[in-house]
């Protein structure tokens, strides 16, 4: 059954923490990102772990490999559940990653998963800065496809993506999907978008969603009805 994951992009851990405990329930997921994890660092991973609630530390990893071993091995000590890296770093980087992963596992913990970042959903044919590079969904795919054969869990991609992903590397391949907006909302800074019942009908595993539901008159509400739409669709 594919899960909700509410991306908390705070300015500090008070308000994050008050939105994840009003979802307390409705929602099993947590995302912590840049903003938060630079504004607040490991504690808000622990004080939603606390709550609860299992964790994805969405740091888009992409360093030289000895640097990445490090920040992955930290990520599972303190206790992360699905951690990301840039499917772009390639195979030595993607290899010291998991590495990194269980050297830092606590012991009897399960090892976070971790995905690669194929094309940010932000950006559309044009954005990426590379003279005839191919469509964002066709780099996606052959990104998702080296990925798998470095051995991660899975992948970052868009719900458009979900599909070819799924019958190129198996059903069994994650794939998280931000990019996620109900019908009667705008993509914001989202390009390669999909609603709610696209991304579950797609074979999404984990639907993030950050402003839909944290932007809301009431997160709970949207929340809920997101779950209901993502149910109505399995
Ligand atoms: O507010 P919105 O639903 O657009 O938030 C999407 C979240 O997913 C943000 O926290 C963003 O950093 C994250 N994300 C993304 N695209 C990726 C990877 C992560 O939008 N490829």
């Amino acid at each position: 059954m594919a899960q909700l994951v509410v991306a908390l992009d705070f300015k500090d851990a008070a308000r994050a923490l008050s939105m994840a405990r009003s979802l307390k329930g409705a929602v099993s997921w947590m995302k912590v990102g840049l903003e938060l994890f630079t504004a607040e660092g490991p504690a808000v991973v622990s004080g939603l772990k606390d709550m609860g609630f299992n964790v994805f530390l969405d740091l888009k990893f992409f360093d030289i490999p000895n640097t990445v071993q490090g920040a992955v091995r930290s990520a599972a000590r303190l206790g992360a559940d699905m951690v990301n890296i840039h499917a772009l770093g390639g195979e030595r980087m993607a290899q010291a990653a998991m590495v990194g992963c269980v050297e830092g596992v606590i012991s009897g913990a399960k090892p976070p998963l971790i995905l690669a970042v194929t094309m940010l959903t932000s950006m559309a044919a044009g954005d990426l800065p590379v003279d005839g590079a191919p469509a964002p969904s066709e780099m996606a795919l052959d990104l998702a496809v080296k990925a798998k054969q470095y051995g991660l869990n899975g992948v970052v991609c868009s719900g458009l993506e979900v599909v070819d992903i799924k019958s190129a590397c198996g059903s069994e391949y994650i794939c998280l999907t931000p990019g996620i907006r109900p019908a009667t909302l705008s993509g914001d800074d989202q390009r390669r978008v999909v609603t709610p019942a696209q991304a579950v009908h797609n074979g999404s595993d984990f639907l993030v969603v950050g402003r839909p539901v944290t932007g809301a008159s009431s997160p709970r509400d949207a929340a809920v009805t997101i779950v209901e739409e993502m149910l109505s669709a399995e």
